[in-house]
């Protein structure tokens, strides 16, 4: 039996990961949050001071990514994510922490180290992967590919509603400054960059809602499924 694997890839802000997790839950199938994978990444090399030495102690950094002790589990209050056993779900999705995951995704060697441990989530009935190389690298034989955008401005806005609503004081600007800076990054890189596969469909979320956003994905998802 061959597992179905439905990639999302995009930008931070997209609604990706929300898409994503109603997806899997809708379908019944497995969840992979790359980006927590980087995050975690990042967390970990930071803890062990190391983020500042990924270029001069690469073997070192290779080494955590390979050894990364995580854990994933599907709660009420979303993804339950370890760090060594530590419940890190909330820290792991503070700006600083998505800025050491947009350093440490940007190494070869480090996307290298993480490939087969994204691998591994595809398991019977079926996957959905969210992140910005599922469909390029990580799946390219995935059945159903889509590509999730939306402008900058509208992804600014929505993060920072969602700070708030962690409690967090949130300034616009400084906020699009930083989804804009991390966008180039994630665009320019040699390695993986963030672009659609070929095949993606792409989605413009910019002026839907999730559950608009819902409605054109499962349609697009039953119709290859069904090939
Ligand atoms: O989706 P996110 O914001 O949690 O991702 C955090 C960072 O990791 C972001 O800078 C992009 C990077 N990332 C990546 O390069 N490849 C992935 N498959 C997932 C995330």
């Amino acid at each position: 039996m061959t597992v179905n694997i439905i990639t999302i890839d995009g930008p931070s802000g997209s609604g990706k990961g929300t898409l994503a997790a109603k997806i899997a839950q809708h379908y019944g199938y497995h969840l992979l949050d790359s980006g927590a994978i980087y995050r975690l990444l990042g967390l970990s090399l930071f803890h062990r001071q190391l983020l500042d030495q990924l270029e001069h102690n690469i073997d070192a950094c290779v080494q955590v990514a390979t050894d990364l002790d995580i854990q994933f589990q599907g709660s009420e209050q979303g993804l339950e994510v370890r760090l060594e056993g530590r419940n890190v779900s909330q820290e792991i999705r503070t700006e600083i922490v998505g800025e050491y995951a947009s350093r440490v995704a940007a190494v070869p060697a480090l996307r290298a180290a993480l490939l087969q441990r994204q691998r591994d989530f595809a398991q019977l009935p079926g996957l959905v992967a969210d992140g910005r190389d599922m469909a390029t690298t990580v799946f390219p034989q995935a059945k159903v590919k889509i590509f999730l955008t939306a402008s900058a401005e509208s992804r600014a806005a929505r993060r920072v509603k969602q700070l708030q609503t962690m409690g967090v004081d949130a300034n616009i600007s400084t906020i699009l400054a930083n989804i804009e800076a991390r966008d180039k990054r994630d665009m320019e890189r040699s390695v993986a960059p963030l672009k659609p596969a070929i095949n993606a469909k792409i989605i413009d979320s910019s002026d839907l809602s999730i559950a608009q956003v819902f409605e054109q994905m499962t349609i697009y998802i039953d119709q290859c499924l069904s090939h």
